[in-house]
């Protein structure tokens, strides 16, 4: 089986994790060929058509993380691709520095809806709304006249929220984990949008009745999130609560070190990373390669190379248990390139 991916190694610290990550995967001799689409610095614009071409044309994208360089080609595989589910697992491997006292039993997987909600990114100043005459129901004057500022729109719609939630049913479904699907929105102040979001996934939960499913507003989800993180599996949200849950809930593992990602759409797919381009350890050597190994895993399954996947896992789990060649976000003193010679090893 040959797949072709499109690797883009991202900005300041991501590549670090990339290279060696592709070069161990390489390695297994799994019929991967690599692509690497010309963004950012390398290119003569940020996001050129060619590289737009490699990407629709190779089965999938490996991600680095961005600072803004390569930003346009995230852009592109969000909101071009339309990529609306974005999973963000958070497991528990034993030797990982989590600050929990127990964290044992940590295995859920937040699902974030990826495209809508405050992300459409339409901005602007509050005078700009002059002509609707919008009257807040909090603030009771209208929103022009709340003074010097600006707004910014969050739009959920029907549609948008019916995939995502019957994504996150469909994983639900599929894993080896709780069955059960939690629904995190603030629908008792966003009462339209994120009351639509709920709204919609009750309706939805209709169609899988032996998936148990509950909803909290968002700010107690948090507080559970910390407080009892073993008793969630999946976990669906709007765009922002996602955004943020998803790096809290990597805090819950000892670092951003471990948070992987992986988006998807109805014909695309690409992987990343949770966890930004690290500027403050670029060019040093130490950067985890687990959220990007992690990244990587996903994207084998979702090629269809479920067993090199459980292997490598396999593998990882092994060396956080041995705990020798961890790196400086877990308590340990390896560079990535001794980390990522363990996992090697271990494989
Ligand atoms: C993430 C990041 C991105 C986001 C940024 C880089 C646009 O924080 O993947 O979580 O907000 O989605
Ligand atoms: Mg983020």
């Amino acid at each position: 089986m040959n797949k072709t991916i499109a690797v883009i190694e991202g900005d300041d610290a991501a590549p670090e994790a990339v290279r060696p990550v592709v070069r161990l995967l390489d390695s297994l001799q799994l019929g991967l060929t690599w692509v690497y689409p010309e963004v950012g610095d390398a290119a003569a614009s940020t996001f050129p058509d060619s590289a737009r071409a490699v990407i629709d044309a190779a089965d999938t994208t490996l991600f680095g993380s961005t600072s803004g360089k390569s930003g346009a080609a995230l852009g592109y595989l969000r909101w071009g691709k339309e990529t609306f589910a974005n999973v963000r697992p958070c497991r528990y491997l034993p030797g990982c520095a989590s600050p929990l006292r127990h964290p044992e039993g940590i295995d859920f997987v937040i699902v974030r809806e990826n495209l809508e909600d405050l992300y459409v990114g339409a901005e602007g100043p509050l005078t700009d709304l002059a002509a609707l005459n919008l009257v807040g129901r909090t603030i009771r004057k209208p929103v022009h006249e709340l003074g010097d500022g600006r707004y910014a729109i969050k739009a959920i719609t029907r549609e948008g929220t019916e995939r995502v939630v019957s994504f996150a049913f469909d994983l639900a479904a599929k894993r080896d984990g709780k069955r059960k699907l939690t629904c995190a929105t603030k629908h008792n102040m966003l009462r339209a949008t994120d009351g639509l979001f709920l709204e919609v996934a009750r309706e939805i939960s209709a169609d899988y009745p032996d998936i148990e499913f509950e909803s909290f507003i968002v700010d107690d989800f948090a507080c559970r999130m910390i407080r009892e993180p073993e008793r969630f599996d999946v976990v669906v949200m709007p765009n922002q609560y996602g955004d943020i849950l998803s790096d809290a809930a990597g805090g819950l593992l000892g670092s951003l070190g471990l948070a992987a990602s992986g988006c998807f759409g109805a014909d695309y797919a690409y992987f990343e990373p949770a966890h930004g381009t690290a500027p403050d350890i670029a060019g040093r050597n130490i950067i985890n390669p687990t959220a990007t190994i992690l990244s990587t895993t996903m994207m084998l399954d979702y090629l269809g190379l479920e067993t090199a996947a459980a292997r490598i896992e396999d593998a990882l789990a092994r060396v956080y248990a041995d705990g020798s060649a961890l790196t400086p976000d877990q308590g340990g003193t390896a560079t990535t390139t001794e980390f990522c010679a363990a996992l090697a090893r271990a494989l």
